[in-house]
């Protein structure tokens, strides 16, 4: 009995954190849509790999979908020797008070680290449910690992569940990319009523960082016109400038688990999504001087 007692007692005072603080903060990027396939998981892995090697950033990609495609996107170069890291799931569900840094797994790009998802995490989204300020559980875990990096980059699953919440409560900024398909423009425009609701309902202080249009093809110039017309009447400046085009390279990159500057770094797509790399970080005050 004693024993119960002071252990709660000793968590209540021994609440800090196992790592010292460092000396960044980083802004923290939701990729995230409600519609699936759309190119989140490719723009996530291919924005933070050009940010680290092309801009000297400190940035973390945080897999948070179960489906683990950032995880397996990044195969090739992660640290083979990083068998210490926990998956994320872990870092969300343990009664232990944890920091994302114990998932954090270097790879071979620098200043690149990921923390990796498995299958797990499909039940974490249900098991989330029950925890005391479910939608917070991101945010707390970010807190000092915040501070070791300069822009942490979120891969959300393709729904508004607890997961995606998570993510977006532990956001500075959404990044929302879509095709210029009708549904996937619906999806994003859903995501863009989720962030509203988040910012009323919940008074976090989200900003859409903008809209990246993705896999856009060049052979269905007319109906794309059409799409375009109707996506800049609506969302205006939140469009970026720079669209992705669809480059068959981009889902080789995948496939071989490296990101498009390794695989392809001439390919159309790399150009892409370098450039759209500075944009964005010109958005956030941290492009080049
Ligand atoms: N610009 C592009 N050109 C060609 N193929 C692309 C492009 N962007 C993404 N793809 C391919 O399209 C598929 C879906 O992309 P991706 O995995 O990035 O989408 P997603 O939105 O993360 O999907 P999910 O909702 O399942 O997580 C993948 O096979 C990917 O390689
Ligand atoms: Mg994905």
């Amino acid at each position: 009995m004693r024993n119960l007692i002071t252990s709660g007692l000793k968590k209540l005072v021994k609440s800090e954190s196992r790592y010292s603080k460092g000396d960044r903060q980083a802004v923290v990027i939701s990729v995230a849509t409600v519609k699936g396939g759309v190119g989140k998981t490719t723009t996530a892995v291919n924005l933070a790999a050009a940010m680290a090697a092309n801009h000297d950033k400190r940035v973390l990609l945080i897999d948070l979908d179960a489906q683990g495609h950032c995880t397996t996107s990044l195969a090739s170069v992660v640290d083979a020797q990083a068998t210490e890291a926990i998956p994320v799931h872990k870092v969300l569900l343990d009664e232990e008070q944890r920091e994302v840094l114990d998932a954090a797994v270097a790879t071979e790009i620098e200043g690149l680290d990921i923390t990796l998802a498995d299958a797990e995490l499909a039940d974490a989204e249900g098991r989330i449910s029950q925890k005391i300020g479910k939608e917070l559980l991101l945010r707390d875990a970010l807190e000092m690992t915040r501070t070791h990096y300069d822009v942490i980059l979120i891969d959300c699953p393709p729904n508004k569940g607890n997961l995606t919440l998570n993510a977006l409560l532990a956001s500075d900024q959404v990044l929302i990319p879509t095709d210029l398909s009708p549904l996937s423009v619906q999806g994003a425009d859903e995501l863009i009523d989720t962030v509203l609701t988040v910012r009323r309902r919940l008074g976090h202080e989200l900003e859409v960082l903008g809209v990246v249009l993705t896999r856009v093809d060049g052979r269905t110039v007319t109906i794309n016109e059409e799409v375009r017309q109707t996506i800049d009447e609506a969302w205006g400046e939140l469009v970026l400038e720079q669209h992705i085009g669809i480059n068959t390279r981009l889902a080789q990159a995948q496939l071989r688990g490296e990101p498009i500057f390794e695989h392809a770094p001439e390919s159309r797509g790399a150009k892409h999504y370098r450039k759209l790399a500075e944009e964005t970080l010109d958005r956030l005050g941290q492009g080049r001087r």
